[in-house]
C-alpha cells in the first residue's frame, strides 16, 4: 500500500481522470479529498470510494477562487490533520480560433487551469513545509508542449503550468517538496466526448501505440510520481500520450 497514513487532495476528482485517480489512490490506502466544483459528481466519486471500503471526503471548491482554495486546505486539515499530496488535475476547455475567442473564454481557462493550480499550491505549501515535505503534481497537456489549433487559452495555461512546475521544483525542493507535471495526450473522458469520430480515428492512426489514452493511463502516472518510488524525480514533465508526438 503506497499511501498508508497519507492524505491526497485531488482537484477535479468528480470526473474523468480525477475520479479514476481518486479511486486508485484510495485503493492504495490514501485518505482522498475529492475536490470539485461539481457537488453531484464529486459526491458520486466519494460514494464509489466508500463502496470499495476505502476512505474519501468531498470538498466543494472553485479552484479559481483563492479563498475557496484556502478553505479546501482547512477542511482537509480539519478532517485528516495533514496533506501529503496535491494533484492539480481540475481543468476546463473553452475552444475558439484566436480572432473569435472572447475575453471571458480566455479569462475562464487561465483562471481555472493556471491560477487554480497556483491558488491550491499557495494554500498547501506552508502545510507541507511544516510537515517536512510533500508532493505536488500539475496536470499539463501535450497541448502545452506542442500547441493546438483553437486552444490558444488552454495551451497558454498548460504551458504556464510547466513553467510553474520547474520554478517550484527549484524553489521547494530544498524543503522536501517535489513538484512534477504530467502531460497527457488524448484521453477518453467527458472533456473529450464531443470530438468527432473521424478525428478520434486520425488520432489513433498517428499514435504509435494505435489507441487513445484511458483514464487509468494518467492515474498510474500520478500514482508513480506521488509515491516514494519517485523520490528523486523533481521538475519532470511526464508525457502520457502513447508516443503521439515522437
Ligand atoms: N482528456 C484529455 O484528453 C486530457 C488531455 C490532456 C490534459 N487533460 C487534463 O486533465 C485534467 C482532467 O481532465 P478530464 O479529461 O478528466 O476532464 P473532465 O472534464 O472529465 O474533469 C474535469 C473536472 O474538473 C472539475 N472542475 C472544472 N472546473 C473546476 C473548478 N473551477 N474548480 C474545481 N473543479 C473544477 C470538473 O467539475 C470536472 O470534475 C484537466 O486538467 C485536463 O485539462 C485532459
Amino acid at each position: 500500500m503506497r499511501f498508508e497514513n497519507k492524505v491526497a487532495i485531488i482537484t477535479g476528482a468528480g470526473s474523468g481522470i480525477g475520479r479514476e485517480t481518486a479511486l486508485m489512490f484510495a485503493k492504495e490506502r490514501a485518505k482522498v479529498v475529492v475536490a470539485d466544483i461539481n457537488e453531484k459528481s464529486g459526491r458520486e466519486t466519494v460514494t464509489e470510494i466508500k463502496k470499495a471500503g476505502d476512505e474519501g471526503l468531498f470538498v466543494k471548491v472553485d479552484i479559481s477562487n483563492k479563498e475557496q482554495s484556502k478553505q479546501m486546505v482547512m477542511d482537509t486539515l480539519g478532517n485528516y490533520g495533514r496533506i501529503d499530496v496535491l494533484i492539480n488535475n481540475g481543468g476546463i476547455i473553452q475552444d475558439a480560433f484566436v480572432s473569435k475567442m472572447t475575453e471571458e473564454q480566455w479569462d475562464r481557462v487561465i483562471n481555472i487551469n493556471l491560477k487554480g493550480a497556483f491558488n491550491c499550491i499557495q494554500a498547501v505549501v506552508d502545510v507541507m513545509v511544516n510537515q517536512g515535505g510533500g508532493v505536488i503534481i500539475n496536470t499539463s497537456s501535450i497541448v502545452g508542449l506542442y500547441g493546438n489549433i483553437g486552444q490558444v487559452n488552454y495551451a497558454a495555461a498548460k504551458a504556464g503550468l510547466i513553467g510553474m512546475t520547474k520554478t517550484l521544483a527549484k524553489e521547494l525542493g530544498r524543503k522536501g517538496i517535489r513538484v512534477n507535471a504530467v502531460a497527457p495526450g488524448f484521453i477518453v473522458t467527458p472533456m473529450t466526448s464531443n470530438v468527432p469520430e473521424k478525428i478520434l480515428e486520425a488520432m489513433k492512426e498517428k499514435t504509435p501505440l494505435r489507441r487513445l489514452g484511458q483514464t487509468k493511463d494518467v492515474a498510474y502516472a500520478y500514482l508513480y510520481l506521488a509515491s516514494d518510488e519517485a523520490n528523486f524525480v523533481n521538475g519532470a514533465v511526464l508525457s502520457v500520450d502513447g508516443g503521439l508526438v515522437i
